[in-house]
């Protein structure tokens, strides 16, 4: 029920809410950012896949991979990785990496169109960037990049996928997207590379602050 202390705004809200419809849509890909995993391939050369199932939880990150890809092989023999976060703009070098797998042969229930390629870094035109805690390489041109060690690899409960959970070990972020002097991320400066029903996106202006931000007040509210 509508309150009289709601005003015109929430009202509309309100509103438009009894107006949803039922939808079967294909996917669930509501909108969280795309990572680039770096992981150890079998012969030693190093494997780089994008996803977009990740978030943090503390100083661990969830992941959940296809079973049938190089990377989900990779995190359960050789557990370190790198998760490297790319800006917007990168958009292109991450969809060039979208039809590869580094698994060979590839699984037939990889997507259509899906081939091997055993050098993904050049396919990108990424470079690659020495770690300092884990043997895989980082990628030099993402803005944010977690060194990382996977503690637990496992099925999820359909068998498709496989859950990671990564502990990161050490954070590498570009200056541009550092508050000066500090250790935090700029929110203003940063923006992930959101992967929002298979299409991409950046994000758009600043709304407001948790009550719990840590970002030093002289920063924020930037455009
Ligand atoms: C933007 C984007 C997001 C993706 N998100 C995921 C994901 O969250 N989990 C996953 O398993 N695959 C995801 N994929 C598909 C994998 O990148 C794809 O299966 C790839 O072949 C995996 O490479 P690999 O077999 O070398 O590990 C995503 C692909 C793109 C382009």
């Amino acid at each position: 029920m509508i309150t009289a202390s709601l005003d015109t705004a929430s009202l509309d809200t309100a509103e438009e809410a009894t107006r949803h419809i039922a939808i079967e849509p294909s996917i669930l890909y509501f909108g969280t950012p795309v990572v680039l995993l770096s992981t150890e391939n079998e012969d030693g050369s190093y494997n780089l896949a994008p996803m977009s199932s990740a978030w943090a939880l503390g100083q661990t990150v969830v992941l959940g991979l296809g079973a049938d890809g190089q990377t989900a092989r990779n995190l359960g023999s050789r557990p370190d990785l790198v998760i490297n976060l790319p800006a917007p703009e990168q958009w292109r070098a991450v969809e060039r990496l979208a039809p590869l797998t580094g698994r060979h042969p590839v699984p037939s229930t990889k997507a259509e169109g899906c081939r091997f390629e055993p050098d993904k870094f050049a396919a990108a035109g990424l470079r690659e960037e020495p770690s300092h805690e884990v043997r895989p390489p980082r990628v030099a041109e993402c803005p944010l990049q977690l060194e990382a060690r996977a503690l637990r690899v496992g099925p999820d409960v359909s068998g498709e996928f496989v859950i990671v959970e990564a502990a990161v070990h050490k954070v590498h972020a570009d200056p541009r997207i550092v508050v000066p002097g500090t250790d935090h991320v700029d929110p203003a400066s940063w923006s992930p590379l959101v992967y929002n029903f298979r299409h991409y996106f950046g994000l758009g202006p600043e709304l407001g602050s948790s009550y719990r931000t840590q970002t030093p007040r002289s920063r924020r509210g930037r455009a």
